[in-house]
């Protein structure tokens, strides 16, 4: 019997490492139809999920209804797995450079529970290469055993988008890899067990690696060109959303804005290839470029509205601002590697008073990771209102509601960083990307 339909009979249990915004909905996914443990490191994570609750905020307690799953923080317990799914965190340090340790330390863990028959699956996205010259050393160094004669390895990625629940993991083509044809076609039907879109078989685990760097590289380097044309065309007086909506009109057009890049995937990954590319002697000049722009647009914008308040002559150290929205992206609760966390801080620099809202983010969480606070009271005396982030609950706000924040002073100013009030607003003055 072959691991595939000893996972299908229960006689074999499949584990995943790392339960975030990814490992979590795999495993429970899985849990409806085979056996699972769920293993992380942070023991109150494990004590949430123990309770239904994600820590992540994702999905909601019905989602671990009727699954066969059991939670732990113990590695020791890894032991009684046969299918491991890799999804731990893959982030850059200080230096832009890829932080391994999360991968290299689970591993370790997953190398000391190995067994001949075993299969060890890997999702975080990284650098072409890392599964076999990074991870599988690793696994052989700690099990005494080797990769393709006595246990299997392939990669598979995550194509998830927090925050999207149209484009889940049951509904996403799911990209397989495997060490060897067998590993291939058991790992291909074990995803197919969950993946109602299907799988795409791809020829090599680098080939799978490489797909998922290049699919946010290319969103990444196609927003920072949107950002630099945002840029240009600020100097025009000229607004960029009005261009792309004409420009759009054409069949071949492709459909990217300007926007603050945040997050620890599109930011991120390109420098994974940056990084591996010059271990090739190659130097990336358009993927640094874009890394560049998207990277900057944060303290440009808040530039943009230093100029504009002190045009409008306020004092810039009494005057006082009101950022809605935090999070990296719109209908999410994460803040990490957020892009407006650099407005807020770029305006603080010059003396400006931020006041912060939003209907997702965690104002404990924002403390720790910025040192920024949420407001609790809002106040009717703003000197600007940026809108940083399109929340569901922001789409719905009129300029009426916006003037209201605003009504104490002269010459309000709207910083309109998404363009979701575009064609909308008659009396502020208005701003976007
Ligand atoms: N979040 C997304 O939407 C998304 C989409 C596609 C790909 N990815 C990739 O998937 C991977 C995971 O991302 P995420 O967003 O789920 O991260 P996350 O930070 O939400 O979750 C990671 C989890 O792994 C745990 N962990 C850390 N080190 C561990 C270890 N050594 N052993 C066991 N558990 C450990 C953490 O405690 C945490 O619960 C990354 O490589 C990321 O780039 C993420």
């Amino acid at each position: 019997m072959n691991i595939y339909e000893k996972l299908l009979n229960k006689e074999a249990t499949l584990s995943v490492i790392g339960l975030g915004y990814v490992g979590l909905p795999i495993a429970l996914e899985f849990a409806r139809k085979i056996k699972v443990m769920g293993f992380d490191i942070k023991a109150d994570r494990i004590e949430q999920m123990r309770k239904s609750i994600d820590p992540s905020g994702e999905l909601e307690p019905e989602a671990f209804e009727g699954c066969d799953i059991t939670f732990t923080a113990d590695p020791a317990d890894l032991k009684d797995a046969n299918f491991y799914i890799v999804g731990v965190p893959t982030p850059i340090d200080k230096h832009n450079l890829p932080d391994l340790t999360p991968v290299i330390s689970a591993s370790h863990a997953v190398g000391k529970a190995l067994k001949k028959g075993d299969y060890v699956v890997y999702e975080s996205t990284v650098y072409p290469g890392c599964t076999q010259e990074d991870c599988i050393p690793i696994l052989e160094q700690e099990s005494g055993l080797k990769c393709g004669e006595d246990f299997k390895v392939g990669f598979s990625p995550e194509r998830i988008n927090p925050g999207d629940k149209k484009h889940t993991i049951t509904t996403i083509t799911k990209v397989v890899s495997g060490c060897d044809d067998i590993s291939l076609d058991n790992i291909a039907k074990t995803y197919e067990l969950i993946v109602e879109a299907g799988v795409h078989r791809a020829p090599s685990i680098r080939v799978a690696e490489a797909a998922k760097i290049i699919e946010n590289t290319q969103r990444d380097v196609n927003i920072a060109l949107m950002n630099e044309l945002s840029i240009i065309f600020n100097r025009m007086n000229i607004n960029t959303y009005d261009v792309l909506e004409a420009a759009g009109t054409k069949w071949n057009f492709l459909n990217f804005y300007p926007g603050l890049v945040g997050g620890h995937c599109i930011g991120v990954d390109p420098y994974y290839l940056v990084y591996k590319a010059k271990e090739y002697r190659y130097h990336p000049q358009i993927i640094n470029s874009g890394r560049f722009v998207n990277d900057s647009m944060g303290f440009y914008t808040a530039k943009q509205l230093v100029k504009k308040l002190i045009a409008a002559g306020k004092n810039i150290q009494q005057s006082r601002v009101l950022v809605m929205g935090v999070t990296f992206k719109e209908n999410v609760s994460d803040i990490r590697n957020s892009k407006v966390a650099d407005v807020i801080c770029e305006l603080k620099s010059y003396g400006v008073n931020v006041d912060v809202v939003d209907t997702h983010a965690d104002s404990k969480e924002l403390k720790k990771e910025y040192d920024i606070e949420l407001t609790t009271n809002v106040r009717d005396d703003y000197d600007a209102v940026i809108v940083a982030v399109n929340h569901d609950a922001y789409m719905q706000i009129e300029e009426e509601d916006l003037k209201k924040f605003m009504k104490n002073t002269t010459n309000p100013i709207l910083v309109d960083i998404k363009g979701i009030f575009r064609n909308k607003i008659k009396d502020l003055d208005y701003w976007s990307l």
